[in-house]
C-alpha cells in the first residue's frame, strides 16, 4: 500500500550546534502501526512535533497524504490526530468536558460534539468516569482520556508520544487494546516508545532511533532474525573486567559465533554480563562451556534464549534501553567485539 507518511532527510537543530534530528528518512504505509523506538533524548518527539505541523523543520521533506507540512499544514491538521507526551487534559473538567472542549477546536456543533463525548468515552473505556473531573482520574485513565481527545476529529492518522510511560503494566495494556482496535478499524498510527516490549507488541513496523538518527529499521522478526538465531547471555563468576574480557576474546574465537558483546553495569555489586550471537545457539552452549572452563573461567549463569528486540537494540547503539517501568535507564559500559 501507498505511504501515506513520506520524510526525507530531515533535519531539526535547536541552536545551531544542538542536532535533535540528524538526517532521517522512512516512509509509514497506510493502515499500519509504526513505532520509533528510543531512549530519552534521541529525537522522538521533535519528529513527532514537526511531523504534527507544531516545529518548522530546519530542512528536509515531510508530506502526509500528500500534503507538505508546512505549506498545507491546514490540511494536515484535518486529518490527524496527536496525544502529546504530556497529557494535555484538563482537571478541573469532567473527561466528558474535556472531549467536548476539543471538538469546539474543530467547530464541532454541540450536539455532535455530546454525542462524540459518549462514543469515545465508551471506546476508551472511560463511560462510567465520564462526569467525574479528570484530577481525580489515574494515571492511566488520564492517558485514555488524552486518547479519546486525540481521536475528537476521526483523524485518518494518529501521532501517540509515548502513550504508556510511567503507567503500571496494566494501564499500558488497556492502551495498546485501544491502539490495536484503532488501528483494526483503519487508523494509521505513528507511535514512538521507550519500551521494548510496547512496540514488539505494536508496532507492524519500527525505527530504532538514537542520538537524531535512525539506527535501524524494520519488521521486529525480522530485526530479531538479523541479529543471529541466537543469543547467550552468561555471567563470568567472581569476574572483574580483565577476566571477562579474557572470556570474550575465547568466546569469540569459537566457530558458529557472529557477535560477542560486553555490557558492565557501572554501579558496584551488579553482575557482568555477556552476550553472544550465535548462528546455531544450541550446539554454541556446549563449546562455550568447554572453552571456559579449559581456560579456568568459571560461569556463574548462562541463558539461552531468542533475541529479543532488546538485543537488536544492544546490537545497533551499544546501550541498553529500559524494558520495563520499574528499572531505572542503567548506567553501562561497553566493550564490543566482532568475529570475522
Ligand atoms: N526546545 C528545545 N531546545 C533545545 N534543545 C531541545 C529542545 N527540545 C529538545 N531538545 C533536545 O533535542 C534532543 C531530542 O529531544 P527529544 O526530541 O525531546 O527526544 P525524545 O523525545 O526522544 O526524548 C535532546 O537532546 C533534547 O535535549
Ligand atoms: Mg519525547
Amino acid at each position: 500500500m501507498a505511504d501515506i507518511i513520506t520524510v526525507q532527510d530531515l533535519f531539526k537543530l535547536y541552536q545551531p550546534d544542538i542536532r535533535a534530528v540528524d538526517g532521517v528518512s522512512f516512509g509509514v504505509a497506510q493502515g499500519e502501526i509504526f513505532g520509533f523506538l528510543g531512549p530519552n533524548g534521541a529525537g522522538k518527539s521533535t519528529v513527532i512535533k514537526v511531523l504534527t505541523t507544531l516545529l518548522k523543520k530546519t530542512s528536509g521533506e515531510v508530506r502526509i497524504k500528500g500534503f507538505d507540512v508546512e505549506r498545507e499544514a491546514r490540511e494536515i491538521r484535518r486529518i490527524i490526530g496527536y496525544a502529546s507526551q504530556e497529557v494535555g487534559v484538563d482537571d478541573d473538567l469532567s473527561g466528558r468536558e474535556n472531549i467536548v472542549l476539543q471538538c469546539s477546536y474543530f467547530h464541532i456543533p454541540r450536539d455532535e460534539a455530546r454525542k462524540r463525548a459518549s462514543d469515545l468515552l465508551d471506546t476508551v473505556g472511560l463511560a462510567d468516569a465520564g462526569d467525574r473531573k479528570a484530577g481525580t482520574y489515574s494515571g492511566g485513565m488520564r492517558r485514555r482520556l488524552d486518547l479519546a481527545t486525540a481521536l475528537v476529529s476521526d483523524p485518518e492518522v494518529l501521532f501517540l508520544d509515548e502513550p504508556t510511560t510511567g503507567l503500571d503494566p496494566q494501564s499500558r495494556r488497556a492502551i495498546w487494546d485501544h491502539i490495536r482496535d484503532l488501528n483494526r478499524k483503519g487508523t494509521t498510527i505513528f507511535l514512538t516508545t521507550q519500551y521494548m516490549e510496547e512496540a514488539d507488541q505494536l508496532a507492524h513496523r519500527l525505527c530504532i532511533i538514537d542520538n537524531g538518527k535512525i539506527v535501524a529499521e524494520g519488521e521486529p522478526g525480522e530485526l530479531k532474525g538479523k541479529i543471529g538465531a541466537d543469543t547467550i547471555h552468561l555471567a563470568v563468576k567472581d569476574g572483574g573486567p580483565d577476566l571477562i574480557q579474557r572470556a570474550m576474546d575465547i568466546i569469540s574465537g569459537i566457530p558458529g559465533v557472529n557477535d560477542v558483546h560486553s555490557c558492565i553495569a557501572g554501579d558496584i555489586g551488579c553482575t557482568e554480563d555477556i552476550v553472544v550471537y550465535g548462528a546455531a545457539g544450541g550446539n554454541l552452549v556446549p563449546r562455550i562451556v568447554r572453552s571456559l572452563d579449559a581456560a579456568n573461567i568459571g560461569i556463574g549463569d548462562l541463558e539461552l534464549s531468542e533475541p529479543s528486540l532488546d538485543d537488536v537494540f544492544i546490537k545497533y547503539t551499544g546501550k541498553q534501553l529500559r524494558t520495563d517501568l520499574q528499572k531505572a535507564p542503567p548506567k553501562l559500559g561497553f566493550r564490543s567485539r566482532r568475529r570475522r
